[in-house]
């Protein structure tokens, strides 16, 4: 018998069924499962399974006559949830809560889609984006909401882009390969209308997402790790080569915890580096990993063309500071030299807004886009920018915003305390 939990969604097959659920001795039924059961994912106990006699079909509504359920991001995030099991419970809001799966001490081992040592700079950066708070004004002119914005010389849809995501093998339960990884968080982005990023992982050769960025005729932004600079000059020239919009490097990466090996290692750059960097390619080249106006005025020193604003989610550097608390000081600072990039517990429309807000000129969601990529490919991801985009419409009608310029510090409000 199959069981399901009708809390998270989660699979629980009396078969072996690869690494996604719990197994069951064979023939087990739910009677002998002990009272003291919890879901492996969400801790729901014993109540909450219920029979799921075909479970390898989606999930069908009982009010529609059986047929399959349409594959909204409902039906990308349950198959998420079952493929991340025991790393991530694919929770309604994902905000580093010292409560769910991901988070908590992980002594070593890989942290899956959490963070850095307790991952209190993952919930740093919810708490400091969540205390600001958007002004509500509907007494105004209706104009619909100009969304779409020009970097690096492509019209995008909506302010917002794919951050840099890598590591299916070693922070995904190897649920899909990473090449079909990187393809789908850069399919679905372009199909929406924006970009997609992809990230370097010590797991995979240091060039697939370059290379992935290359099947995609150069539609998306390889980010390389701050390995040697002998290293990330040839790679500079290989995505110069499958010309890619921009090149990117993940400067705070200098803190992984995988790249460790000493065949595989990263390091700390100086401003000579930056600049050494910037000149071997024509492409535009943006420096992420900025939490500070000293960084980021040598970010633009370095003719870099775009300041990313980041902490790698929390995944470097635990007891940081949250995005949303140095991002105005760096926007005050460098704002109108180059575009500023901001990532850090983006989920929604509103918090794209939010940011936009506090001085980015573009929006960057991490976690959210992995897991409906591992869920369902590049029509999941798509889906995942269209909900975002009708939010970021919703909020900007709501706040008095016509063009995403009215969105400044006035249209939020600072709550006291984190
Ligand atoms: C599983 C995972 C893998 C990541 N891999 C990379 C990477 O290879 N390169 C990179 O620049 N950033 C990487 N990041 C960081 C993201 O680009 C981004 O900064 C972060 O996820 C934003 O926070 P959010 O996930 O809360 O939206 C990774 C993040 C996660 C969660």
């Amino acid at each position: 018998m199959t069981y399901r939990c009708m809390n998270c969604g989660l699979f629980v097959y009396d078969e072996p069924s690869g690494n996604q659920t719990i197994n069951l001795e064979p023939g087990t039924t739910v009677e002998d499962i002990p009272d003291s059961y919890r879901c492996p994912v969400c801790a729901a106990p014993k109540s909450y399974l219920q029979t799921a006699s075909d479970a390898a079909m989606p999930p069908k509504r009982a009010d529609d006559g059986g047929r399959p359920v349409e594959r909204d991001l409902i039906y990308y995030r349950r198959r998420a949830r079952e493929q991340l099991t025991r790393l991530c419970g694919v929770y309604p809001v994902c905000d580093g809560d010292p409560s769910h799966l991901c988070t908590g001490q992980r002594y070593g081992a890989p942290i899956g889609l959490g963070g850095a040592g307790q991952a209190k700079t993952f919930e740093a950066n919810y708490r400091a984006l969540q205390q600001y708070r958007l002004k509500m004004r509907v007494i105004k002119a209706h104009h619909e909401p100009e969304m779409s914005i020009s970097i690096f010389g492509k019209e995008l849809t909506a302010p917002v882009m794919g951050a840099a995501l890598s590591g299916v093998k070693n922070n995904m339960n190897d649920a899909i390969p990473e090449e079909e990884f990187y393809w789908g968080l850069l399919k679905g982005a372009q199909t929406f209308g924006t970009i997609g990023m992809v990230g370097n992982t010590p797991s995979s050769p240091e060039d697939l997402g370059v290379t992935t960025v290359g099947k995609n005729k150069g539609w998306g932004i390889p980010f390389f790790k701050p390995q040697s600079q002998d290293r990330l000059i040839k790679l500079f020239q290989l995505a110069e080569k499958l010309d890619v919009i921009a090149i990117g490097v993940d400067l705070e990466g200098a803190g992984s915890t995988s790249w460790v090996t000493p065949e595989k290692r990263v390091y700390r750059k100086s401003e000579d580096e930056l600049q050494e960097l910037v000149d071997c390619t024509k492409k535009p080249v943006i420096f992420k990993g900025i939490m500070s106006t000293d960084d980021a005025v040598k970010v633009v020193d370095s003719g870099a063309s775009a300041c990313y604003v980041s902490n790698h989610g929390g995944r470097v550097l635990d007891g940081g500071q949250g995005v949303a608390e140095v991002l105005p000081d760096i926007a005050e600072e460098i704002s109108g030299t180059i575009p500023i990039l901001a990532d850090g517990t983006v989920r929604t429309g509103f918090d794209v807004l939010k940011i936009r807000a506090l001085g980015a000129d573009v929006a960057l969601i991490g976690r959210p886009l992995a897991q409906v990529c591992i869920g369902g490919g590049y029509a999941a991801v798509k889906l995942y920018f269209e909900y975002v985009k009708d939010d970021l419409r919703r909020a900007m009608v709501m706040t008095g915003c016509d063009t995403l310029k009215d969105a400044n510090m006035s249209i939020l409000d600072k709550l006291g305390y984190l």
